[in-house]
């Protein structure tokens, strides 16, 4: 397995000097990012879309040559093997559990801007060693916190509770994407995650933000869809991803080959739906500027 050397955000920059803190993007008005926005999928219903929007968004973002992080936080490891990974010989355990860093058990994917940190069944057993660990529910954020530079983003992929990994993932975030499947009960369950987040601002981390809620497996022809997206939006407003992402078989076959959408099926309405999420998501957080890459030493003018 390709192990990955991190380059730091900064090496991708101008010489004219990466942008401060602070600074704004002058076209779009918004703060230049500086090290990497991440984002927790979260819903602890099963079945929702979780992996299937973690995944393809990771690898849209790195499609549009934005460095990303995947990062599979379920025990099910769904994420690792939907990139061809499966029992991996280190994985995040290794890392809560302190044997390992976070860039040790790092693996490169087919996409050249995604790297992977792939889970395994031991995960499980995280949940209930870190219990009687001091400040257990920030083992995933100090893990993480030396690796941000690198990245633009970092996506995790949580399992489908309310648990203590879980817990690690809102702590460590920046942010949180919530995939609603548009069925009946679609809303049902939403008001315990909103009281899991609210407790986590008020005791852990006080800036967590809401990056929206996203509309998965779609039917445009069945009524029941679409009241479900009307209700939501109604409901929710601006916090709604206007991309919605339909049913799409292409979609729930690409990780039995080991492969993101983009690479099995780039011309499916499930690809051009992630690709869309991404725009969306690329367009609220502006990368810093980008120096293209070195030519090789042959192609380089005397
Ligand atoms: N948009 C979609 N169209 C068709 N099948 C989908 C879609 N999104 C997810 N699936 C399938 O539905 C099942 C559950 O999705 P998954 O992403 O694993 O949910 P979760 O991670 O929330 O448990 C998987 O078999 C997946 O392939
Ligand atoms: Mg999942």
């Amino acid at each position: 397995m390709e192990h990955w050397t991190p380059r730091r955000t900064g090496d991708r920059t101008p010489s004219t000097g990466s942008p401060a803190q602070g600074e704004r993007d002058p076209i779009q008005d918004t703060p230049v990012q500086t090290s990497a926005r991440v984002i927790a999928v979260v819903n602890q219903k099963g079945g929702v879309g979780k992996t299937t929007t973690a995944v393809n968004l990771a690898a849209s973002i790195a499609a549009a040559e934005r460095p990303v992080l995947l990062v599979d936080l379920d025990p099910q490891a769904n994420a690792s093997s939907a990139y061809g990974i499966a029992s991996p010989e280190a994985q995040l355990y290794n890392v809560l559990s302190g044997e390992s860093t976070l860039p040790q058990v790092t693996v490169a994917t087919e996409l050249g801007h995604l790297q992977l940190v792939p889970a395994g069944p031991d995960l499980a057993g995280a949940e209930i060693e870190l219990v009687s660990v001091e400040a257990r529910e920030t083992r995933l954020r100090e893990a993480l916190a030396e690796v941000l530079p690198y990245y633009d983003f970092v996506i995790i992929d949580c399992p489908p509770s309310l648990s203590l990994l879980t817990l690690n993932a809102l702590c460590a975030a920046d942010s949180v994407l919530i995939p609603l499947q548009c069925e009946y009960y679609a809303l049902e369950g939403l008001a315990r995650l909103q009281d899991t987040v609210d407790r986590v601002r008020e005791s852990l981390h006080p800036d967590l933000q809401m990056e929206g809620i996203v509309l998965t497996m779609m039917d445009r022809r069945a009524n029941l869809s679409r009241q479900v997206e009307d209700e939501v939006r109604s409901h929710f407003g601006e916090q709604v991803f206007a991309t919605v992402i339909p049913r799409n078989v292409r979609l729930s076959e690409a990780p039995s080959h080991g492969k993101p959408i983009l690479l099995y099926d780039i011309a499916s309405k499930g690809a051009r739906a992630y690709l869309d999420l991404a725009g969306e998501l690329m367009h609220k957080h502006p990368g810093a500027p980008r120096k293209p890459p070195a030519l090789p030493p042959s192609h380089q003018a005397n």
